[in-house]
């Protein structure tokens, strides 16, 4: 255990602490919220129990304020921060798209230029269209087998740097949904030798602050800012994240640009689980995610006994644009069963109840993290068996490829605001698309504002629906109509 990292007891949990003083006090409330602890929801309270209405409050001088922290909010940020390795984490209760979007309006401005990879999370583009930054794309490498995209070479990013002097950041995916890491030591350096930020999409990447043998985590490179999901392998309730910024960054503008957009009612349920998470993972999360990393490699090993499968792992790396792999990610490449991901997914949820984080074109992904137990991997391989005994067919004529190389007409900003039609999805071909459209998860789009439609995008878009994807983005909620530029 480590109780103690510079001077900070990482053994206490200054939210949860308050609470609980709190619910001791038995204050009379007539203040929001109006469920009154509970007792104005009966209903309400017997679903999610007394001991978690009685905590759901408001701000008040005993429990801080998320917007202004001066007292346990502060606490618990100043300990979330020495737990992580940076100068100043901030409690974000917007979900990691809170923490994406934060991080990039604080260092971006209108007409910024900023360098980053086309398989981002929608959250960043969203970000560019809301500050009216200019993306400079770096198109990731594919692995032609799986149809994956990769991480950043070195040479594409000192290529961009390079051909973009005048950028203000390199944003990079620490690591993608599929556990691929770029090489961010040297991204940084570059960035900053060219007097740019980095920032740094860790919402896959909490536990690399905790763990050993895992890849290098975004303050340990160096990186100025790292959006962190902790409600994903952090454990914390859903839509808790932390905004982590490094020495140089100037957290009270921060401060400020997360109050631009973030609720002034902050979740102490949020709150608290955040906190109470952190002290968890700083006392004990080097041994949990060694076990984590431990079951991900044996479920490989088996899931790659059973034949027709491919679960993928460290041999990928190359060095630069599979720099290090995220051994906890359990990725499983399908097609060679004659399935898309999508529809062993589907199956695995449908007839053998199993619920794994997403499927697309040519692979799925089982989330592990500290709740999961080696029983449960028995019966994700042996379901994988099954499936493939019972529905293995010939793979000819499926889509390989997950990333398509997009053609930027106009910034995400110009073409989301600017004058637009909505014509037949069929018939968009050479239009330049004025909305997302992604499946969902994994949430990277396959078409962003301001970029055209092909032919390829079409088909790919087609294939996804007809597999089953849960197509996400359009205003189309059937995406038989999509939104185009004038
Ligand atoms: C890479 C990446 N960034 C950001 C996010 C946004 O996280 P949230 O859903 O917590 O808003 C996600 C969500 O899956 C993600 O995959």
């Amino acid at each position: 255990m480590r109780n103690k990292r510079n001077g900070l007891d990482q053994s206490r949990a200054p939210i949860y602490e308050a609470l609980e003083n709190f619910r001791r006090m038995r204050v009379v409330p007539f203040d929001v919220p109006g469920h009154k602890r509970g007792r104005g929801n009966p209903e309400l309270t017997a679903f999610l129990g007394q001991a978690c209405v009685g905590v759901d409050v408001n701000s008040m001088k005993p429990l801080d304020n998320l917007c202004h922290p001066v007292s346990v909010i502060r606490e618990a940020e100043e300990l979330a921060a020495d737990a992580f390795g940076a100068a100043h984490a901030f409690l974000m209760v917007g979900g990691t798209t809170s923490s994406v979007q934060s991080m990039v309006l604080s260092s971006c401005k209108r007409g910024d230029e900023i360098i980053l990879p086309r398989n981002v999370h929608k959250s960043v583009i969203n970000a560019l269209v809301l500050c009216g930054a200019v993306p400079v794309y770096v198109n990731p490498e594919v692995d032609q087998r799986l149809g994956i995209s990769l991480g950043m070479k070195r040479e594409q990013v000192a290529k961009a740097i390079a051909e973009h002097p005048k950028a203000v950041a390199v944003l990079v995916n620490n690591p993608t949904y599929y556990g691929i890491c770029s090489d961010l030591r040297a991204i940084v350096k570059m960035a900053h030798d060219a007097g740019m930020l980095c920032l740094v999409d860790e919402a896959h990447g909490t536990h690399f602050y905790f763990g050993s043998g895992l890849p290098v985590s975004a303050m340990e490179a160096g990186a100025d800012m790292a959006s962190v999901s902790m409600h994903k392998s952090g454990g914390s309730l859903t839509q808790s994240s932390l905004l982590l910024t490094g020495p140089n960054i100037h957290a009270g503008y921060v401060r400020q640009i997360i109050n631009l957009t973030q609720t002034t009612s902050g979740s102490y349920l949020l709150m608290s689980s955040l906190d109470i998470s952190r002290r968890n993972l700083a006392l004990r999360g080097r041994k949990v995610f060694h076990q984590v990393a431990d079951m991900a490699e044996y479920a490989r090993r088996e899931i790659n006994a059973v034949g027709g499968y491919y679960a993928f792992g460290r041999e990928l790396m190359n060095g630069n644009s599979v720099f290090d792999f995220d051994t906890t990610k359990l990725s499983v490449h399908t097609l060679d069963i004659g399935l898309a991901g999508i529809e062993v997914y589907d199956i695995l949820r449908d007839e053998y109840d199993i619920q794994i984080e997403f499927g697309d074109i040519g692979n799925i992904l089982a989330y592990l993290s500290m709740g999961d137990r080696p029983q449960e991997l028995e019966r994700l391989v042996s379901a994988l068996a099954e499936i493939r005994r019972r529905y293995q067919k010939d793979a000819t004529g499926m889509l390989t490829q997950e990333y398509i190389e997009p053609e930027v007409v106009t910034s995400p900003q110009e073409a989301f605001y600017a004058p637009k039609i909505s014509v037949p999805l069929a018939e968009s071909e050479g239009r330049v698309c004025s909305e997302f459209v992604m499946c969902y998860p994994p949430g990277i789009p396959i078409l962003a504002p301001g970029e055209r439609i092909t032919g390829e995008i079409l088909e790919h878009i087609g294939y996804a629906k007809e597999k089953g994807c849960s197509m996400t983005g359009s205003e189309d909620p059937d995406l038989t109509r999509i939104n185009v530029l004038e």
